[in-house]
């Protein structure tokens, strides 16, 4: 039986996550003229991965870094949320990522200068199958970024991925080189969170050595609810600086946003979302900004 079959009470669950945490240590690297590539993940579903993905990759590309967001979900969710109609889309990441067309023929322009989108529709819902059939399949999309996105081309590329843990979800977490992890301030997202820390040490000593854990970062926090409270405390006792310092608040306006097809910082820039999505974005730079930092985790 695994260790996540037994049923655990509540917080016992952070004990486990932060023993898989690598002897309490999450190393970071920065190379030079790569791509920081971000896999916005967490197989739970309504966490706040697309907004997340969405609103970093905004507020990075204001901050005048050019931005690739992939939509690698089915849902099609970021590519709505900015204006894409998704039934329209001929051609897409899926596209990409199983019949080779060229990056460049797939990306649209986004609603900031810098800010590019890789789209999705259905079109990716055999992806997971299809890609099972491909020789070497868990860096099949590791593979065509290496190869068919010119270096230096996008200073970040930021990729929503699907709420599961299926195939095209290894791919991208094969394919990154962070971990940007949404998560709700509730018990039940624990218990998700130990699964993907643990498949993320699974992806790590066996796919790609280069992967580490950007941050977790606490979604739809309601300071008045004590569970909100809670939780984002006993998340910060037990794995202390992978937790972002900034929580996201549950904000109506980062709700509304996408529904008028632009990121919370053009919608409403004021708002407490777009607040907070700013203030992660700098914590991520700042992550990211370091040559070898070590995070510790208390
Ligand atoms: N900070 C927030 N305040 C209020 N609503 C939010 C906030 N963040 C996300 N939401 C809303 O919560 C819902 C789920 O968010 P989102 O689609 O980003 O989650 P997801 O993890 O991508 O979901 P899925 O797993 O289905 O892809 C959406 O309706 C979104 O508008
Ligand atoms: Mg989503």
């Amino acid at each position: 039986m695994s260790p996540f079959q037994v049923q655990f009470s509540s917080f016992r669950y952070l004990d486990l996550i932060f023993r898989l945490c690598y002897n309490q240590r999450i190393y970071v690297f920065e190379e030079d003229d790569m791509s920081e590539i971000i896999a916005v993940v967490n197989q739970k579903g309504g966490v706040g991965k697309t907004t997340t993905a969405i609103n970093v990759a905004a507020c990075l590309a204001a901050a005048g870094h050019r931005t690739l967001l992939i939509d690698a979900d089915s849902q099609g969710n970021s590519s709505s949320g900015l204006g894409i109609s998704k039934q329209n889309l001929k051609e897409n990441f899926y596209h990409f990522l199983m019949h080779g067309l060229p990056w460049s023929q797939v990306i649209m322009e986004g609603p900031l200068p810098d800010l590019y989108l890789m789209p999705a529709n259905r079109d990716l819902l055999p992806v997971n199958h299809e890609l099972r059939a491909t020789a070497n399949w868990e860096t099949h999309l590791k593979k065509l970024l290496e190869e068919k996105l010119p270096a230096g081309e996008f200073n970040f590329v930021i990729i929503d991925s699907p709420p599961n843990l299926d195939t095209l979800s290894i791919n991208i977490m094969a394919a990154a080189n962070r971990l940007l992890i949404p998560t709700l301030p509730e018990y039940l997202s624990l218990e998700g969170l130990a699964d993907l820390v643990d498949t993320y040490r699974r992806i790590r000593e066996k796919i790609n050595p280069k992967l580490s854990i950007l941050g977790v970062l606490i979604t739809k926090h309601l300071t008045t609810h004590r569970l909100s409270r809670e939780v984002t405390q006993n998340l910060r006792e037990n794995m202390g600086s992978l937790v972002f310092e900034t929580v996201i608040p549950q904000n109506v306006r980062v709700a509304e946003a996408p529904s008028h097809c632009l990121p919370i910082i053009m919608y409403d820039p004021k708002s407490s979302g777009a607040l907070s999505y700013q203030a992660v974005t700098r914590e991520i730079l700042s992550r990211c900004g370091q040559k070898e930092h070590e995070l510790e985790i208390k």
